[in-house]
């Protein structure tokens, strides 16, 4: 092996020895704070993010596109689904109980590509969030459709 490459391996061997015993700390203290608190958090902006992105695509009438974000969605929800509780609120049970339904029947209308039956399976789908946010004592967070104006760099249409 040249001087160099032993350099260069003894540098990367540093940086993953740094980057693992750096990335320590904060993971004891997410899990201190209760680390399923800091996941649903971040679940949920996703779960907005693809949720809004989505109704951009449906909206567009793309479907190409609508199957993606509903994929997309439907994989966080799916976390969401794993998560017992949040202080001490049942999560996974009424995610459970409430939204797969509804993702399940977008998945399928969304295939089907008719639009007006897709525009329903999504207004449904919101209606789920909010009753699952009520059922969480999370019922001041109002979810409501909005197409008005696109704030993406990303072009909806097919
Ligand atoms: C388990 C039931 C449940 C479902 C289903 C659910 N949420 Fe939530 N959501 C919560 C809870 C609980 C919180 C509060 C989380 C917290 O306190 O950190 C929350 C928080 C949020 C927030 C506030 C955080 C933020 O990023 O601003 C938004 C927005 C949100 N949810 C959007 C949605 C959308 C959109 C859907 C449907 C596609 C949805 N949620 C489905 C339970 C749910």
């Amino acid at each position: 092996m040249k001087r160099r490459t032993v350099g260069i391996l003894t540098f990367q061997l540093f940086v993953l020895f740094a980057v693992s015993h750096l990335a320590l700390p904060s993971e004891s203290a997410a899990s201190e704070e209760g680390e399923h608190d800091v996941e649903l958090a971040d679940y949920m902006s996703r779960v907005q993010y693809f949720a809004f992105k989505l109704g951009f695509a449906v909206q567009a009438n793309n479907q190409a596109l609508a199957v993606f974000y509903t994929e997309e969605l439907e994989e966080v929800l799916e976390k969401v689904m794993k998560i017992e509780e949040y202080e001490g609120i049942p999560i996974g049970a009424k995610a459970k109980e409430i939204i797969e339904p509804l993702v399940e029947e977008l998945e399928r209308v969304v295939a089907g590509g008719e639009k007006q039956k897709v525009q329903a399976a999504y207004d449904k789908l919101l209606n789920g969030c909010n009753a699952c946010h009520a059922a969480t004592e999370h019922g001041y967070i109002k979810i409501a459709p909005n197409f008005s104006t696109n704030p993406f760099l990303q072009d909806f249409k097919p």
